[in-house]
């Protein structure tokens, strides 16, 4: 049983993979299993937060408890974002946004043919960039997943979405799998969270957000 350090908050979650559709049958995808993102929805809920978790396609269910919104492409993700931010005391972005999306999906199933194919692909938004630029922002969480210089990547990513905490972690240590190994960056510098089953990794980044959170006064 563990201290209801987040009662009272409200808090807004992305998990899984963005799905970007090509035709009616094809699309765009990330490898993401959604397990990190819904260990900390339900880490959060445990914690006290009324919970949102706004979810790409995954094999998962939702925890008890959290309101979960399904989607399935990052235009959709931002727009249920921006629908559950009202009131959000902290936003956290777990899911593997695709960053591009194909430029204009076809109505209707693509013949296959002998000919090269191209695809026109159009950047998508930054949704955890846009909500943390936002005048009132909630506390913003990101993730970086990695597969080499985590350090310098992650500290990159928190300086340019301007995020109090990031949670960085090299892929080959945690994806698809239980368990997980993170580190922590915030304005104090570099936690290792060390390896974990991805519950515990969760309530550990939710006691460390809760505590900057109350350091950082009533929103
Ligand atoms: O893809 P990238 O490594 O920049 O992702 C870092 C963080 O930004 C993650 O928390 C991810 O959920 C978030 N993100 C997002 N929208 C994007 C790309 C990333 O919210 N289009």
């Amino acid at each position: 049983f563990r201290p209801k350090v987040l009662a009272g908050r409200k808090v807004v979650l992305t998990a899984g993979p963005t799905f970007e559709a090509i035709d009616p049958v094809r699309g765009i995808t990330n490898s993401s299993s959604g397990k990190m993102g819904y260990a900390l929805a339900r880490a959060c809920r445990q914690a006290g937060a009324e919970v949102v978790l706004v979810s790409g396609p995954v094999a998962l269910a939702a925890p008890l408890g959290v309101q979960r919104v399904g989607v399935h492409s990052a235009l959709q993700m931002r727009a249920a974002v921006f629908d559950a931010l009202p009131g959000a005391d902290v936003f956290i972005g777990v899911a593997a946004v695709a960053d591009y999306r194909p430029a204009q999906a076809a109505e209707h199933k693509i013949k296959k043919s002998g000919d090269v194919l191209q695809l026109s692909l159009t950047p998508n938004p930054d949704i955890l960039a846009e909500v943390a630029a936002l005048p009132q922002a909630p506390f913003c969480v990101g993730f970086a997943a990695e597969s080499r210089d985590l350090d310098a990547y992650a500290t990159g990513k928190r300086t340019a979405k301007r995020l109090p905490l990031l949670v960085g972690n090299l892929v080959q240590d945690g994806l698809g799998g239980d368990d997980n190994e993170v580190v922590l960056y915030d304005d104090n510098g570099r936690h290792a969270l060390g390896r974990a089953a991805k519950g515990e990794l969760a309530a550990r980044i939710v006691d460390h957000l809760a505590a900057l959170l109350e350091r950082r006064g009533p929103s």
